[in-house]
C-alpha cells in the first residue's frame, strides 16, 4: 500500500497509547478513521488531538471481547465510511508482571478475553470486507512476549503467542490475495498500558505507571510511524524496540541459557 490518502483505518484501543499514536499518525497521512475503544473520553481525546474538522474520524465505543459488538463495530465503520481497507487489532491490556501461580483465573482470562479473544473478534469481523477491496492491510499488535515467553507475563505471553499463531497462519492463506497482513512485536513502549492494569489498586497506578515508563524505550510516536513504514513495504514481520531486538537475539544465541538470563533481569522487577 503506497499511500494512505483517503484510505479508511479501523482501530482498536484508539483512545490511550499505541492505538492513539497510530490514529493521529494515519489521519496526518491523509486517512479517514473508524476508532473503537471501551473508553469513549478517551476516544473525544484521540479525535480532539487529530484537530479533525472535516468529519474524517467516527468514534463507536466497543468491547473488543464482545463478538457480536465487534461485528456492529464493523457494520458500523462501513456504513459511515462505505469501506475499510486497513483494520489494525491493537486494544490490549496487560497484568503487572506476576508469576504463573500468584495470578487468579479471573485475571489470567480477562488478558485472554482482551488480547486473544478481541484479536479474534476484530479478524472476524472485518475480514470478509477487507477481502472486497482491491488493497488491504490486518495488522495484528503481539509483543516481544509474542517471540518469547517473559517472566511474570504468563497471561499476556500466552495471549501474545496466540495473536503471532493467528497472523502467521492468515499470510500464509492470503498468499495470492491483495490483503498482507503484519504482525508487530514491540517491546517497551511509553504509555498507559501498566497505569490501565486491572490488577493495580487505584492508588498504585501513578508508582507502576512510573517505573513501567523508565524500563519501557519507545514512544509511542516512533512506534506508530514504524508501523505505518511497514504497511507501506508490505512487511509480514516487524520488531520494535532495542530491548525487543537484544531479548529476541539473546533467545536465538543462547537457547538453553535463556530461561537463567530471564530470571536473572526479571525477577527483581516491581511494578507494583
Ligand atoms: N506498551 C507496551 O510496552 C507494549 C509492548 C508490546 C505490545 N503492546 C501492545 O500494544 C497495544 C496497545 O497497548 P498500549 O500500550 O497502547 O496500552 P494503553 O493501555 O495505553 O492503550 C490500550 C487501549 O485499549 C483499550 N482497551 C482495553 N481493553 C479493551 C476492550 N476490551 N475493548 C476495547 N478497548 C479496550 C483501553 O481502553 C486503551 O485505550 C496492546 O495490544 C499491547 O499489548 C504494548
Amino acid at each position: 500500500m503506497k499511500t494512505f490518502d483517503g484510505k479508511i483505518v479501523a482501530i482498536t484501543g484508539a483512545g490511550s497509547g499505541l492505538g492513539r499514536a497510530l490514529a493521529l499518525e494515519f489521519f496526518k497521512a491523509g486517512a479517514h478513521l473508524a476508532l473503537c475503544d471501551l473508553n469513549i473520553h478517551g476516544l473525544e481525546e484521540t479525535r480532539q488531538l487529530t484537530g479533525d474538522t472535516f468529519g474524517r474520524i467516527s468514534l463507536h465505543r466497543v468491547d473488543v471481547t464482545d463478538r457480536a459488538q465487534m461485528r456492529q463495530f464493523a457494520q458500523e465503520a462501513i456504513a459511515h465510511h462505505h469501506q475499510v481497507d486497513i483494520l489494525v487489532n491493537n486494544a490490549g491490556i496487560s497484568l503487572t508482571p506476576t508469576p504463573f501461580e500468584g495470578i487468579s483465573d479471573e485475571f489470567f482470562e480477562k488478558v485472554i478475553a482482551v488480547n486473544m479473544w478481541g484479536v479474534y473478534n476484530g479478524t472476524r469481523a472485518f475480514l470478509p470486507h477487507l477481502r472486497t477491496r482491491p488493497e488491504a492491510s490486518l495488522v495484528n499488535i503481539s509483543s516481544l512476549a509474542g517471540l518469547v515467553g517473559l517472566y511474570g507475563y504468563a497471561p499476556y505471553a500466552m495471549s501474545k503467542f496466540a495473536v503471532r499463531g493467528l497472523s502467521e497462519t492468515l499470510q500464509s492463506e492470503l498468499v495470492g490475495t491483495k490483503i498482507s497482513v503484519l504482525v508487530v512485536h514491540p517491546g517497551g513502549v511509553k504509555t498507559n498500558i501498566i497505569r490501565n492494569a486491572p490488577d493495580l489498586e487505584e492508588s498504585q497506578r501513578d508508582a507502576a505507571h512510573q517505573n513501567f515508563s523508565r524500563m519501557a524505550l519507545l514512544d509511542a510516536d516512533s512506534a506508530a510511524r514504524q508501523i505505518l513504514r511497514a504497511i507501506r513495504q508490505k512487511k509480514n514481520r516487524i520488531i520494535l524496540g532495542t530491548d525487543a531486538k537484544l531479548v529476541n537475539a539473546i533467545r536465538q544465541l543462547f537457547p538453553g541459557n535463556f530461561p537463567s538470563i530471564l530470571h536473572a533481569i526479571f525477577s527483581k522487577a516491581a511494578f507494583k
